[in-house]
């Protein structure tokens, strides 16, 4: 079997960002999420560079119960096995978890937490075969509870918390887990989610190649948890220093008036 490098949510943003650096490194791709459109044109562009081979395409709603099922039965029928799974494709909602459609924060948990939790696990015995990997793609949101957004956070804790106890876990049998934890990364994400532009985050903000290229070296690396950025990883340093009943007021008026 050939084996590939697996990225969800690459029809836009960072995941078209993650293809691209990955295709840079010579890494066969398969791109996943579920504008085929965009995907064709994201491989007719990797193919277009000599000696890139073209990235296999599969037009799959990771929302769905039987997506990794399915997934797995296209790359087999293929010949192709995942070296490293990059679980990039997520979404975000702003407003009350009370006021929001209770089904659309329900759908954000099928997609940021249970297809990232099944992509992890289903390809374990070949990832470790290669001495590959998975690159899960969490948030600085992951560092803290987020009033106004509060199921986004949370699944992105999950997301956090759940790569670095399987950095440990998968650690002996040579496959490496790293969390990458960007800061604000201006993509089709705030119109989904529904967020206002915010100015005031400037300082923070990346764009998404840059995103992409640290979070491929950070994962190179073997690193567990990779912070995109200075000023991210200073703003993280300072609030696991701040009790929560200081930072959730901030969050919170934050979330109201961006
Ligand atoms: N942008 C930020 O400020 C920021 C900050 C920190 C973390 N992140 C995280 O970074 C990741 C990528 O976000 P982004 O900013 O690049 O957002 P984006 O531009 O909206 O891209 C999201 C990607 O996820 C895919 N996707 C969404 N729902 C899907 C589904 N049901 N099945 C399959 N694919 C699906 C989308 O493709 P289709 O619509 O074609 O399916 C798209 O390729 C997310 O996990 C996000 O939480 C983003």
């Amino acid at each position: 079997m050939k084996p590939v490098t697996l990225i969800t949510g690459a029809s836009a943003g960072i995941g078209a960002e993650l293809a691209r650096v990955f295709a840079r490194h010579g890494h066969e791709l398969v791109l996943v999420a579920r504008r085929e459109d965009r995907l064709i044109a994201l491989a007719d562009e990797v193919a277009s560079t000599a000696g890139w081979p073209r990235p296999a395409v599969l037009a799959i709603d990771l929302g769905q119960r039987d997506a990794v099922a399915r997934i797995a039965a296209q790359l087999a029928s293929r010949g192709l096995e995942p070296e490293i799974v990059v679980n990039n494709a997520g979404f975000g909602l702003a407003g009350a978890a009370a006021d929001l459609d209770r089904n659309e924060q329900l759908g954000m948990i099928d997609l940021n937490i249970r297809a990232l939790t099944e992509l992890s696990l289903a390809f374990v015995d070949s990832l470790a075969r290669h001495r590959g990997g998975v690159l899960n793609v969490a948030s600085v949101a992951a560092f803290l509870p987020g009033p106004g957004m509060a199921v986004y956070y949370a699944s992105k804790a999950y997301v956090l918390s759940f790569s670095e106890a399987l950095h440990r876990e998968l650690k002996p049998r040579g496959v490496r887990v790293t969390a990458l934890c960007p800061g604000p990364v201006p993509t089709e994400f705030q119109a989904r989610s529904g967020m206002r532009v915010d100015r005031s985050q400037q300082i923070l903000t990346l764009p998404p190649d840059r995103v992409a290229q640290i979070g491929y070296d950070g994962f190179m690396r073997g690193k567990r948890v990779v912070v995109a950025g200075l000023a991210n990883k200073i703003a993280v340093a300072l609030l696991r220093l701040t009790p929560h009943a200081l930072v959730l007021p901030m969050i919170e008026r934050h979330m109201r008036n961006p």
